[in-house]
């Protein structure tokens, strides 16, 4: 399947302009951001945003992000704004942070799925900024951009992983090369007088707090401790079942699952591993040593997976560290599926964004 048109450069400007026109007449355009492809839709054209949620196959109940163009515009789109959104919009904006505001009347309840609240940030990107800052008709633009995956799915780090996704389906694809950070954004509610974090991304517990000058609370669902699996919640998540497992067991589950006849992937960090799962396994992807390159080439790395048609994926526990939690959250929605079939896994997540 192909969209109406997929734009890349060297028309790219052009084809930013063609998709602001597609957007003002009720258009659905994907978009690159520096985190994941979105999938927007103006909000002020309701119809295009419930074609989101269509597209999506998402509950209507479950809100949308609405990227905006500026710091400077939080006011239009929230109210009640506390000190502590400004204090973080002003450190990291644009940037990979969404604030949880109290919406403001301008932004729809059919892009909230019904609550008071609102999703809000400024993409740095770019494409993404141009497509904000321009509108035929002038008007002030804010786009309800969720990733630009099916439901549940693996979000998307490329214009061709939209296109094999949702294909005919989306208006257009423009095409800014691979997410820079390859993960969805931090997101952090600052309703309510509390900050709490709802989804951990590139920016970390530790730099909210030192811009803060507060400890951040993590959401009673959002419990970072890992716990016997049994309510997991499933998200980004390819379609081959994946496993994690420590390093030590590693090697022997590879072989087991290979001599039952399964086709196994594994992903490897720990490079004394990789010659013995090499031999033992039908694919060995050797994942790279910093939370930031991992968090790159791990949406990627999984569609790539899922394409070659392994039976299984294994995929080495990531290191513990603060700077590898988006990581861990996401590893374990992704195995989530498989985590409750499986009496080996020990495994807990956070909330499903
Ligand atoms: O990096 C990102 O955040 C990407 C790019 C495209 O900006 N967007 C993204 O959107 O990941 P989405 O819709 O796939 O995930 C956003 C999550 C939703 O699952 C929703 O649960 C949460 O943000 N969310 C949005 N509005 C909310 C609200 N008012 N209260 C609580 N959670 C909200
Ligand atoms: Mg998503």
């Amino acid at each position: 399947m192909m969209p109406a048109y997929t734009a890349s450069p060297p028309d790219l400007q052009t084809q930013i302009i063609a998709a602001a026109a597609l957007l003002d007449a009720g258009g659905v355009v994907a978009f690159p951001t520096e985190t994941v492809y979105g999938l927007g839709a103006d909000i002020s054209c309701p119809d295009a945003v419930d074609r989101i949620f269509r597209i999506k196959g998402r509950p209507a109940s479950h809100p949308l992000i609405v990227h905006i163009a500026s710091l400077h515009d939080l006011p239009c789109w929230s109210q009640e704004i506390p000190d502590a959104a400004w204090q973080l919009a002003t450190r990291f904006w644009p940037g990979p942070l969404t604030l949880i505001l109290q919406r403001s009347q301008l932004i729809p309840l059919n892009v909230t799925g019904g609550q008071e609240t609102v999703g809000l940030r400024v993409p740095d990107h770019p494409v993404a900024l141009s497509l904000l800052q321009y509108s035929t008709d002038g008007h002030k633009r804010a786009l309800a951009a969720p990733s630009a995956n099916r439901f549940g799915h693996i979000s998307p780090t490329t214009a061709d992983h939209v296109r094999e996704e949702l294909g005919e389906a989306v208006d257009m694809i423009l095409d800014g090369g691979n997410c820079a950070i390859g993960l969805e954004s931090t997101i952090v509610s600052v309703h309510n007088k509390t900050v709490t974090l709802l989804r951990p991304g590139a920016i970390s517990v530790a730099a909210l707090e030192a811009v803060l000058g507060k400890p951040v609370a993590l959401s009673a669902k959002a419990g970072t401790a890992i716990r016997v699996s049994g309510s997991l919640a499933a998200h980004y998540a390819p379609d081959t079942p994946l496993e994690i497992l420590s390093a030590t067991s590693l090697q022997q589950r590879t072989e087991a699952l290979v001599s039952q006849g399964l086709r196994v992937a594994v992903m490897v960090q720990t490079p004394s591993l990789l010659t013995a799962i090499r031999t033992a396994a039908d694919s060995c992807i050797a994942m790279p040593e910093t939370a930031a390159a991992y968090g790159n080439r791990l949406y990627a790395t999984l569609r790539q997976l899922d394409r070659q048609g392994v039976d299984h994926i294994l995929t080495e526990s990531p290191p513990t560290g603060a700077d590898w939690l988006a990581i861990a959250d996401r590893l374990q929605r992704a195995s989530h599926r498989t985590a409750r079939n499986s009496t080996k896994s020990t495994i807990d997540t956070l909330p499903a964004l």
